[in-house]
């Protein structure tokens, strides 16, 4: 069998460090995982009014959801909450009412931080709303990645270090994924 993960990056900066580790931790994935970046850079303000007629980059987004077997969460801590252009694609994702398409997708939430204190409340924060999307959400191991020195190799690789530690983060939502298909 085959799986699709949309990858949802809440930052929008080109040197984005949740982007980066989202690329690294890719290649962790057994062959069967493949990966399907989710642009949120170009979605419009969310608005109830447009609910009948989204824009491209909506339907877009909703469609690459929909085909997806589970869903990648990297967050970055924003003044101790998510970014708010993760929690306006969120919000897009999950109308009109009654036709969310995150419903039933197991997510997985891990965040890089320059901080040391990591990216906790933030991604608290994000398990809130993914419990109210009814997304089933990898409770263990929690990961909070302190983007410091060593945490790459040369080759943009996860370094040695964390390697041991993220392979069974990776490994522990691989099998979150088969047993979460509905
Ligand atoms: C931050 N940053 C930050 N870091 C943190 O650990 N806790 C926080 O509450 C905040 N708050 C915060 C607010 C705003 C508006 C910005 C721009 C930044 C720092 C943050 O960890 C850093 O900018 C990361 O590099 C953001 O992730 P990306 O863009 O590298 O993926």
């Amino acid at each position: 069998t085959q799986y699709t993960i949309a990858v949802v990056v809440g930052s929008i900066r080109k040197d984005s460090f949740n982007r980066k580790l989202a690329k690294a931790l890719e290649k962790l994935f057994p062959t069967e995982f493949s990966f399907t970046q989710v642009r949120i850079d170009d979605l419009p303000l969310y608005n109830q009014e447009d609910d009948a007629s989204p824009a491209a980059s909506v339907t877009r987004l909703k469609g690459e959801i929909t085909a997806a077997q589970g869903v990648l969460f990297f967050t970055p801590e924003y003044n101790r909450s998510i970014p708010g252009v993760l929690k306006n694609a969120i919000d897009h994702a999950s109308r009109p009412y009654g036709e969310s398409v995150w419903n039933g997708k197991p997510a997985a939430v891990i965040g890089a931080s320059v901080g040391p204190v990591g990216t906790a409340l933030a991604q608290q924060h994000l398990r809130n709303i993914l419990a109210y999307l009814n997304m089933p959400t990898l409770g263990q191991p929690e990961a909070f990645i302190h983007n410091k020195e060593g945490l790459y190799d040369e080759a943009g690789n996860i370094g040695e270090a964390s390697k041991k530690f993220l392979q069974s983060w990776v490994d522990a939502y691989v099998a979150w994924v088969k047993q979460n298909q509905a």
